[in-house]
């Protein structure tokens, strides 16, 4: 069996959920490539992840499923339940009657976690890019969370989360909540740090999981604001280290899960070898300054910017909440 001793885990609070390796791999990446996946996975199961994020809307789940499936059948794990997957619903699920199917269909083996993608509601039917304000409805949050808890009662999800939600999105949904959201999942990276939402998170006792870690995969082609930092880059000399480890172990001394993806064995191995060293307490202050730069825009990137979007205010999700 291949080693996971060295990745620490952390406590979630939902319900009796299981702790979360403190690292996962991200599956996102576009175009898909099924085979490419698959490998991708078995290679992290190999080296040691135990931890994988997936989507509906990445259509990952089903290759995520068979490597892991197949990582079972070669031993390199005893059970799919040493597993931690995390799975979410896409903006065309997010209304309270499609909750519990849309778990059901994404149940290529058990998931640990499910999120609401994001606080967004579109017209049920498939996913489609970019996304057309006319299929944007009123989101029922208070429904959709009702229906969430139904899939952490019922054992399905062992723990219910959200992503892509600001401190009001939580403070809604906090009211209404019988089981509160144990995980939120956001954009956060030494260039995007989402200081005051991870305080109220702390507060809270919602736990933050940080994707895009290393500043995404350049969708735009617009650089990389943490592989492209000086700072960094300086302090990875420093420490003998790469920019990517410096950065997932900032992220997880601020106490949050990096959510890195990596299809390459070797950059899969590089980005686990960041919880035997530490960060001096001038990288820490030196890394505090760097400019801030938020990558993933709901408008205009994920969600049309053509005319008001009904269901959401996306200018509330660009909120710079430092
Ligand atoms: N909830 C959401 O709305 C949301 C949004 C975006 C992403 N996510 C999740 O978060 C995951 C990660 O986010 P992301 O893919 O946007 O960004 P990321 O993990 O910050 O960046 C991935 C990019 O960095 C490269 N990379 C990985 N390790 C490296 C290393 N050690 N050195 C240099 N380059 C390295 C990868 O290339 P190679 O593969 O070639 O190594 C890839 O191009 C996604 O896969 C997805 O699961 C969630």
């Amino acid at each position: 069996m291949a080693s996971t001793r060295a990745v620490p885990e952390v406590p979630l609070r939902s319900g009796n959920a299981r702790p979360m390796p403190a690292i996962g791999m991200g599956t996102a990446k576009f175009p898909l490539v099924p085979r490419t996946t698959v490998k991708a996975v078995l290679e992290a199961v190999e080296v040691g992840y135990r931890h994988f994020d997936t989507a509906t809307v990445y259509a990952t789940e089903r290759p995520l499923g068979e490597a892991l499936a197949e990582a079972v059948r070669r031993r390199l794990v005893a059970c799919w339940e040493e597993v931690f997957v995390t799975s979410k619903l896409w903006c065309t699920q997010c209304h309270p009657h499609l909750v519990l199917p849309s778990l059901r269909e994404s149940l290529h083996g058990p998931v640990r976690l499910y999120l609401i993608h994001w606080p967004i509601s579109l017209k049920p039917g498939p996913a489609v890019f970019p996304v057309r304000r006319d299929d944007a409805v009123p989101l029922d949050l208070d429904g959709v969370w009702r229906a969430m808890e139904e899939c952490h009662r019922l054992g399905l999800a062992k723990a219910i989360g959200v992503s892509n939600f600001t401190t009001r999105h939580l403070d809604k949904l906090m009211a209404a909540a019988t089981v509160p959201p144990a995980v939120n999942q956001v954009e956060m990276n030494p260039a995007w740090q989402q200081r005051k939402l991870r305080e109220y998170c702390a507060e809270k006792g919602i736990h933050v999981a940080a994707y895009s870690p290393l500043g995404g995969q350049n969708w735009l082609g617009a650089g990389n604001a943490v592989l492209d930092s000086e700072v960094l880059a300086e302090i990875a000399m420093a420490r003998g280290k790469t920019i990517a480890q410096v950065a997932l172990r900032w992220i997880y001394e601020q106490g949050v899960t990096p959510i890195v993806k990596s299809f390459s064995k070797q950059r899969l191995k590089e980005n686990l070898e960041v919880f035997d060293w530490g960060l001096t307490d001038d990288d820490l202050r030196k890394i505090g300054r760097i400019p801030q730069k938020k990558i993933v825009k709901a408008a205009g990137v994920v969600f049309t910017t053509e005319g008001e979007f009904m269901s959401a205010d996306l200018a509330d999700m660009e909120i710079v909440e430092e």
